[in-house]
């Protein structure tokens, strides 16, 4: 699949098969994850496959009581491996580098026929505990990954006009 076909049909899954996910295909979307840019190259992130059942099950109240997380063979949590450090543009470069390394792993997932959900709803600090993550760290973002068990249809975008504009704001 080109990248915009895989861009196209990637959905959001909130449902999913007990089926393990096969290594090779986590270490390439890990790997993905790994190649992915980062402001200066710093790659100041850690990304955590969580595999056992029992801590996936704990990570289950840390992100809001999304049940779906706790069906999911795999969990992967995105973490700043440092402190936050803002551009001289004034945005976040590790929250960016990292969202970058999930966007790469999700649309990795999806061309291997994996399903992901990007989670933003969850407890930082719940989140670290359950995985002994560093008080100095931040988890920018979490995601199931396995198997879908559902098929969801597209869901809704602004069109091309609304979000798109050629020289300037208009
Ligand atoms: C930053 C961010 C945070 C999100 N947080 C959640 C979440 O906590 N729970 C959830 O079910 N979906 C979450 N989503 C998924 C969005 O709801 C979903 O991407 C959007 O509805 C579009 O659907 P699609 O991904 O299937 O195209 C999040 C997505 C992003 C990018």
């Amino acid at each position: 699949m080109s990248v915009l076909d895989v861009i196209k049909t990637r959905r959001s899954i909130r449902k999913y098969q007990s089926k393990p996910v096969e290594e090779e295909k986590l270490l390439q979307v890990l790997e993905a994850g790994r190649l992915a840019p980062a402001a200066n190259n710093a790659q100041e992130w850690k990304f955590i496959a969580v595999r056992d059942p029992e801590l996936i099950k704990k990570l289950v109240p840390a992100c809001g009581g999304q049940s779906f997380v706790g069906e999911a063979p795999v969990v992967l949590v995105i973490c700043a491996d440092g402190e936050e450090k803002i551009m001289y543009c004034g945005q976040p470069a590790r929250a960016i580098d990292c969202s970058i390394a999930l966007s790469f792993m999700i649309l990795e997932a999806a061309e291997l026929g994996l399903g992901t959900c990007w989670l933003g709803y969850f407890s930082n600090d719940k989140v670290k505990r359950v995985l002994n993550i560093p008080a100095d760290k931040n988890v920018v973002a979490v995601t199931p990954l396995g198997y879908a068990n559902e098929s969801p249809a597209p869901r809704p975008r602004k069109s091309v006009d609304e979000v798109v504009a050629y020289d300037g704001w208009k």
